[in-house]
């Protein structure tokens, strides 16, 4: 098996999240891996930056909108993207929210309901319309969960985050048995990575050292290093590989 294992070509990638950050990142570099590659987010504008970013790179782009806690803008999304792209052989579940920071005892549980929508339930509404999708053509395709270290070991103060995240990890474990041999299902648990959903905690000097010392490697990682990760588990050189936990997170985990 040559490099070209690595290599999305021929293929349509949905990234959700796909307006910043991570999402962001996983697109442009599905895209450089020659897949053709639908960035899907709530936000029109930072979307178009995305798909500009995609096409100057030489790829192919086409942002749609989604929100992933609206069952109607999911199947709305797969049926533009389809019609734009072709059927849909990759899915990234990447939308994700954390709003809360603090002792558990202080959570409202409205709070708690939105963390679990999008995380887990938004996650799970993509993944089964894809599910579906594959099943009518008879085709095969491979779902990227990205979840979180805080998927695998306690991150306290952040509990309802952690939970969203265990519980993305116990999804994906259960549909890659499930949907096993048609599709592929994995989930990447990145460790604190540089964008506007840790901003606060790495701007807060306290916090910031605290997490620091926490990670072996002692740094916070640029989105593009665990984009690669994403790439990875998609890509036929991952063939083998189904109800894996892909961990980049500097060794925190492996504490
Ligand atoms: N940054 C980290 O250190 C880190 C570490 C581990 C795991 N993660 C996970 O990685 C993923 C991306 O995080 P990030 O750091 O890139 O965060 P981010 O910069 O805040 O981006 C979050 C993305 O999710 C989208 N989103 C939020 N709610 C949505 C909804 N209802 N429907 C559709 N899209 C929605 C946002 O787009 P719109 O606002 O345009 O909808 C945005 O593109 C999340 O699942 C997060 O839990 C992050």
């Amino acid at each position: 098996m040559g490099l070209s294992a690595f290599s999305l070509k021929g293929n349509v990638a949905v990234v959700t999240g796909g307006s910043r950050g991570i999402g962001e990142e996983i697109a442009v570099a599905m895209a450089k891996s020659g897949a053709d590659v639908a960035p899907v987010a709530r936000s029109e504008d930072a979307l178009e930056a995305t798909a500009d970013r995609i096409e100057d790179a030489g790829g192919t782009a086409h942002p749609c909108t989604l929100d992933v806690t609206d069952g109607a803008s999911v199947e709305a999304m797969f049926d533009d993207v389809e019609a734009s792209l072709g059927c849909v052989d990759v899915l990234v579940n990447n939308a994700g929210v954390n709003p809360f920071f603090g002792d558990a005892r202080n959570l409202d549980m409205e709070t708690w309901n939105k963390i679990l929508g999008v995380n887990v339930t938004g996650a799970f509404r993509c993944s089964r319309e894809f599910g579906r999708r594959i099943d009518d053509r008879d085709g095969t395709g491979s779902i990227v969960n990205v979840a979180s270290v805080g998927g695998v070991v306690a991150l306290p103060y952040q509990t309802p985050y952690t939970a969203s995240k265990h519980a993305l990890v116990g999804m994906t474990k259960s549909l890659a048995v499930e949907w096993t041999p048609e599709i592929r299902v994995n989930a990447l648990a990145p460790g604190y990575v540089k964008t506007e959903f840790t901003k606060g905690v790495r701007e807060n000097e306290n916090i910031r050292e605290d997490i620091l010392e926490s990670i072996p490697q002692n740094r916070f990682a640029d989105p593009d290093e665990v984009a690669a990760s994403a790439v990875y588990l998609a890509s036929d050189a991952a063939g083998y590989v189904t109800g894996e936990v892909h961990v980049a997170d500097g060794g925190i985990a492996a504490q």
